[in-house]
């Protein structure tokens, strides 16, 4: 069985991305700037998660990059791993796809940053590839709640963090059983398929299983309302629409600052780890 959902998944992305290998390098190019230039234009698909994309950013900058060894795990298009790459990372990138790491690997080289950036493709449930502690950051963004079916994946994941090492995931959040039903029909309705992964949702349970192993783990829930912007998913670039997301950003400001017990049922979230020195 999990040999052929990981064969299945591995073909579903091999697929996504091979229509980015086809850009020329200047449109391959990543770094902090296009990221966060990505994240404040509507056209572009990361817009959609910039409340807790924007969350990460700053807390991935928070702590010196330069010379630390970091994973981007699940790297999918690498632009994440790209960026820690250009702030000064000797960075990895992971993904089940060997397109994605081909394209990873292409756009580090676009990026004047393929002396830093290394690639793997191979299923997150066997890291064998790495020595345990070998990396002081790992980041992922969501990625864990595809490989978390696989038993190993997760002693594997804490297996090569460094004592004292970050892991740092932003991942949707699970706890809200209305928001997890309206997953549920959309995923139906748009007849999303399976290997997209949105069948499985993290929540509580999944993150304290993983506290006894990290150590230190905090989780910084965001969107509570405004995960109405699935709704809106392809036409954010429209005015209207990105006036009624920012309208229920707005009201969640105000709502999780009154009612902090609230936090639990947002969409989405920036989960935070340090490893047991
Ligand atoms: C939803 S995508 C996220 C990609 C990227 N991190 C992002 O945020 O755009 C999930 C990624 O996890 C990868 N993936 C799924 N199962 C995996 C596994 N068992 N091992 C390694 N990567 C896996 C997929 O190939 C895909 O690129």
């Amino acid at each position: 069985m999990q040999q052929l959902l990981a064969e299945q998944e591995r073909e579903f992305y091999d697929e996504q991305y091979r229509q980015f290998l086809e850009l020329p390098d200047a449109d391959l190019v990543c770094n902090r700037r296009t990221l966060a230039a990505g994240l404040a234009d509507p056209a572009n698909p990361s817009y959609e998660r910039r409340v807790v994309y924007q969350a990460a950013l700053e807390y991935l900058l928070s702590e010196p990059l330069t010379g630390r060894t970091a994973l981007d795990y699940g790297c999918g298009t690498g632009d994440w791993g790209l960026m820690l790459a250009g702030e000064g990372a000797a960075v990895t990138l992971l993904d089940l796809s060997p397109v994605a790491i081909r394209l990873g690997l292409r756009r580090a080289a676009a990026s004047g940053v393929a002396g830093r950036v290394r690639g793997v493709a191979r299923d997150a449930s066997d890291l064998s590839c790495f020595g345990d502690g070998e990396f002081d950051l790992i980041f992922g963004s969501f990625a864990l709640h595809h490989t978390l079916k696989y038993p190993r994946a997760r002693d594997e994941l804490l297996r090569v963090l460094k004592p004292g090492g970050r892991l740092v995931l932003v991942e949707t959040y699970g706890n809200n059983p209305l928001l997890n039903a309206a997953r549920i029909v959309r995923r139906r309705v748009s007849r999303e398929p399976a290997e997209q992964g949105e069948g499985i949702i993290l929540n509580d349970s999944d993150l304290d299983a993983l506290r006894p192993l990290v150590g230190e783990l905090e989780v910084y829930p965001v969107n509570l309302l405004a995960m109405g912007k699935r709704l809106f998913r392809g036409r954010l670039s429209r005015r209207w629409a990105r006036g009624v997301v920012r309208g229920l950003e707005w009201m969640d400001e105000r709502l999780l600052a009154a009612w902090p017990f609230l936090r639990r049922y947002c969409g989405e979230a920036v989960i935070i780890g340090r490893k047991r020195r």
